[in-house]
């Protein structure tokens, strides 16, 4: 009995260990949500490059237009390019759909394209820019990529061609007896079309849109809070005097 509970406590211990030896350092995303012309970049390079697998079908076009101030017009140069299942023009009240179905998903890269709506929800804004910048070459995996933070990932690295190659460094170091190697860094290897600060400010919109998109009330949430807590405070100075005033002559 003794031993079967050694075992267990130790086998926990080797996976932490080896859990806590490839943790990755995630930079905070540098991303405003009341910058609505970062917004409107994000939700371009949103339709341009992850539109084709991935869809935000809790997301209308016509809502980003509202928010960000675009044109009708504006909104059908930008954002709306694809025809629906009918072969229709997208009008622009549409929900943000891909034409990709869960059968081609399944065949092309052995698991569905999950919905990005509510990712930066789900993930935070930090890890989906850590996401974004952290694809490395990996002869090992089936797109020749893998990615620090989403280890073992199916999607391929989309932006290559923007941010270049990466290529990981690694460390090995021995634990409790046994050669554990893992990912320290990365280096670029490859340029590509953008300079790494370029690249950076791309991500950013593009997570700053996602953020956006999570939540598209958010910005007159945070400015009615603070109008709600200053009428607070208002309202606490002039209860505080009226209670002054009443109990004046009896204290
Ligand atoms: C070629 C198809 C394809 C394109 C284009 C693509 N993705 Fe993906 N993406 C995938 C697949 C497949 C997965 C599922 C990965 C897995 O489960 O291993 C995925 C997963 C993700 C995830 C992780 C979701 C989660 O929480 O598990 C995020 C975030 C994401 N993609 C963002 C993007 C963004 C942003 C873009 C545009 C820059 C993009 N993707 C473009 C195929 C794609």
């Amino acid at each position: 009995m003794k031993n079967i509970i050694l075992t267990i406590t130790l086998s926990l211990f080797s996976v932490t260990a080896f859990a806590a030896g490839g943790a990755v350092h995630i930079d905070s995303a540098p991303i405003d949500t009341s910058d609505m012309e970062s917004v409107k970049r994000g939700a371009k390079h949103f339709v341009d490059y992850c539109m084709g697998c991935h869809q935000a079908e809790y997301m209308r076009y016509n809502r980003i237009a509202r928010d960000t101030g675009m044109t009708e017009a504006e909104l059908r140069e930008n954002l709306i390019f694809t025809t629906n299942k009918k072969g229709e023009p997208i009008k622009v009240g549409d929900l943000m759909k891909s034409a990709m179905t869960p059968e081609y998903a399944e065949l092309a890269f052995g698991t569905e394209v999950p919905d990005l709506t509510l990712s930066a929800r789900a993930r935070g804004a930090d890890w989906l820019y850590a996401y974004l910048r952290k694809f490395y070459i990996d002869p090992y995996r089936p797109t020749g990529m893998n990615n620090l933070v989403f280890p073992d990932v199916a999607m391929p690295h989309v932006l290559q061609s923007l941010q270049g190659t990466l290529e990981p460094i690694y460390k090995t170091e021995m634990r409790q007896g046994v050669e554990v190697e893992y990912v320290v860094g990365l280096e670029l290897i490859k340029a590509g079309s953008m300079t790494t600060e370029e690249y950076n400010a791309f991500v950013a919109d593009l997570v700053n849109f996602m953020v956006y998109l999570a939540e598209p009330i958010q910005n007159e949430r945070k400015s009615l809070g603070i109008k709600v807590l200053i009428f607070l405070v208002v309202f606490f100075v002039l209860a505080y005097m009226l209670k002054k005033e009443y109990w004046k002559d009896v204290h």
